[in-house]
């Protein structure tokens, strides 16, 4: 996030039926990865509906510092790659900002490059496990020098050649598989992960794209991605769909809000990023997906949103992965929903941008909203739909998606409710405020 200045505070209080069409943000998972993989392409790959987010283009300046040429004209990205094995030693700190992200993936792509970067962030990526990647890039052969408890800043030398390496995930998440992966693209040999747990396949789809040699098969221990070491990657022309993860505020806010109805275009509908929507439906809402087709090997559609009653449920453990952002939103959501909606399997939540069940209990009881604090989840007693009382200031943390999940509460609410500061939320969608306006909030 951008620290300079002041605090931004953001006040929202009740709305009218909130209406429109709008178009969400560029996904951000995406955004990341195809900057990654242009710069690793020879010749030029074309971007358009890149996420111009705070997080994303700190991956671009990371690429640039490394050698890759990057430059935004007539509204896309235009990026001229240095070849898989080409990046060069940055001249100064590679600074992540808030982007855990372009942190973890960035440090595999110089796991397997003669380079030494360091990684600097802000206070919320600074308090973020790197061991996770430390972990399987130091056997194959990176090293590392770490602050305490494996944390930014950090600074690392690759070793090329690197040794490829069979890994299995401890934990389930694309950050590190995808880690593993892009450092397997300058290894000779085979780089295969294992993933007990299926997460989000961005990195699997775009790395074949991009002309990778990948298999992905399933085994007993889950599912194993092998990609053969050294390609010559070739440039793309890519088309980023809308990130599903930005849609979820406006989508929980036309649900919560009385009388709403609200499109949504252009939503990657990835199976797995789409957690959310089958959840929600599962509640009783009412979405209709429509013009369902592919853009950039991604599945998306439209979603028209209207509100209406929301039931409480269990939320099946196993279906975290493929919403492991959307939970913030969720819990909003559930605190309009009649009876107690039960989230659990959620431990890795206490490790994003902020513990993002801890900061969201403490804020939804601020808000007036009964909640119980589990070790791995929450579970959330809902209003049945009448406005919470609300009427709280908010810590966001740093955390964009805790700023907008209270932003998007706060349009139900007895009292205003107010997000301490704003800023982080242009780490993810810059157009958020505007857009929420253009829908009828306030
Ligand atoms: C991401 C993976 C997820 C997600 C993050 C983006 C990615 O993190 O929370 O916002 O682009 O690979 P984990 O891999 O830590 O689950």
């Amino acid at each position: 996030m951008n620290a300079a200045g002041l605090p931004q505070p953001l006040t929202l209080a009740t709305a009218g039926p909130l209406a429109g069409t709008v178009t969400v943000p560029g996904d951000k998972s995406i955004s990341h990865r195809s900057l990654m993989l242009g710069a690793l392409a020879v010749g030029e790959t074309v971007i358009t509906g890149l996420l111009e987010g705070e997080d994303v283009l700190a991956t671009a300046a990371a690429m640039r510092a490394m050698g890759a040429d990057i430059e935004r004209r007539d509204g896309r990205w235009h990026v001229h790659g240095v070849g898989v094995g080409g990046l060069l030693q940055p001249r100064t700190a590679l600074d992540m900002g808030n982007s855990g992200t372009s942190t973890r993936l960035l440090m595999g792509l110089v796991a397997s490059h003669p380079v030494t970067a360091t990684f600097i962030g802000d206070a919320s990526l600074s308090g973020r496990p790197m061991g996770r990647v430390i972990e399987p890039l130091s056997l194959m052969g990176a090293s590392f020098a770490a602050s305490p408890g494996g944390r930014l800043p950090l600074t690392m030398t690759g070793l090329c050649p690197a040794v490829p390496l069979r890994y299995t995930l401890p934990v389930a998440s694309a950050q590190v598989k995808s880690a593993v992966l892009l450092a397997g693209l300058n290894t000779p040999g085979e780089t295969s992960v294992v993933e007990p747990i299926a997460t989000r396949d961005h990195s699997e789809r775009m790395l074949a794209g991009f002309g990778a040699k990948l298999r992905i098969e399933a085994s007993p221990e889950g599912r194993v991605i092998t990609l053969v070491g050294e390609p010559e990657l070739r440039p793309q022309a890519i088309t980023v769909p809308g990130d599903p993860s930005s849609a979820a505020f406006p989508l929980v806010a036309a649900l919560i809000v009385p009388g709403s109805a609200v499109t949504i275009t252009n939503v990657g509908m990835n199976p797995t990023r789409a957690g959310l929507i089958g959840v929600l439906q599962a509640m009783g809402a009412d979405i209709t997906l429509s013009d369902e087709r592919s853009v950039g090997g991604e599945p998306v559609a439209d979603l028209t949103v209207r509100h209406g009653p929301l039931t409480g449920i269990a939320v099946p453990p196993e279906i975290a992965p493929s919403m492991i952002d959307e939970y913030p939103i969720l819990f909003v959501a559930a605190a309009f929903a009649q009876g107690r909606t039960v989230m659990r399997g959620l431990e890795e939540l206490r490790v994003k941008e902020s513990d993002r069940i801890a900061v969201m209990a403490e804020g939804l009881r601020a808000c007036g909203v009964i909640v119980e604090e589990l070790p791995d989840g929450l579970v959330v007693t809902g209003s049945g739909g009448e406005p919470v009382p609300g009427g709280a200031t908010i810590a966001a943390r740093l955390d964009h998606r805790i700023a907008m999940s209270f932003a998007v509460l706060g349009l139900n609410a007895r009292a205003p409710v107010t997000v301490d500061d704003a800023r982080p939320i242009a780490t993810s969608f810059p157009t958020f405020v505007a857009m929420m306006n253009s829908l009828g909030a306030h």
